[in-house]
């Protein structure tokens, strides 16, 4: 069996300041196969790389990011509130798509769409003109490719829809009501169940799999987590610690 692909959850984040460029890089770096990143929507319609509603634990400022413009985001600090972080400005999805495309081999971006639900379906629509800008809409060959998450199915649906070649993860931290009856209730081909919810439902990675399912793991940061993950057979591991986890698998 392959050995599962390993994602850096909002970049190398144990070592950096999450969701921010130096995360990203470092975790290209360490040579994991893509980065996981959390994204906004601004006041002005420009999707942002941060995982809560408000900026106030990941910056020097305060107040929801959808009430925020970007310029008002770009004046915060969200590097230096990380033991090892220096200060960092807010990354904007484009620029991720840039430092992705530099890392001199082919990536992978998990892209989660945070509370997308909230907007209608601006932050799908946003996505889709961010992938578009940069020819990343449909597969096909690049170096950079992107698979879009979400814990909402709706938003899933709503990806499907506009971005039928971007392949998407419906992710899950308590078992889907239908799986109990045998039947998958989610259309994504990307299964994202928690590392507490594989836990406790032993049966839960096979019956997802039997169903056609690829299965990727969060979040994975201990040898404890990553033996779990191959006992469960995955196709790829959220980590906080991209080095340690590829140390592991060796
Ligand atoms: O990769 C999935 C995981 O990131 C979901 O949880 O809260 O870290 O965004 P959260
Ligand atoms: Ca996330």
């Amino acid at each position: 069996m392959a050995a599962p692909l390993v994602f850096a959850h909002r970049g190398a984040s144990a070592a950096q300041p999450e969701n921010t460029l130096a995360a990203y890089e470092r975790a290209f770096a360490d040579g994991a196969d893509g980065v996981e990143c959390d994204v906004r929507l601004t006041r002005d319609g420009h999707l942002v790389c941060v995982h809560d509603r408000r900026v106030d634990r990941t910056s020097d400022g305060r107040g929801r990011v959808s009430q925020l413009t970007l310029a008002e985001l770009r004046a915060l600090d969200f590097g230096s509130w990380h033991g090892a972080g220096r200060p960092a400005t807010v990354v904007v999805l484009d620029e991720l798509i840039d430092v992705a495309a530099a890392a001199g081999r082919p990536v992978e971006l998990l892209v989660e769409t945070k509370h997308p639900s909230r907007y209608g379906a601006a932050v799908e629509r946003a996505l889709h003109a961010t992938l578009r800008r940069h020819g990343l809409d449909r597969p096909g060959g690049r170096p950079v490719g992107v698979t879009a998450m979400s814990f909402a199915p709706s938003a899933v649906r709503r990806v499907r829809q506009l971005l039928p070649g971007v392949p998407t993860v419906q992710l899950l931290d308590l078992l889907p009501p239908g799986l109990r009856t045998g039947r998958v209730p989610f259309g994504a081909p990307i299964a994202g169940p928690s590392v507490a919810l594989l836990r406790s439902r032993p049966g839960l990675a096979a019956a997802l799999r039997a169903a056609g399912k690829r299965l990727y793991l969060w979040t994975v940061n201990t040898d404890a987590e990553v033996d779990l993950a191959l006992r469960h057979g995955v196709d790829g591991i959220i980590t906080d610690r991209p080095d340690a986890v590829r140390h592991r698998l060796r």
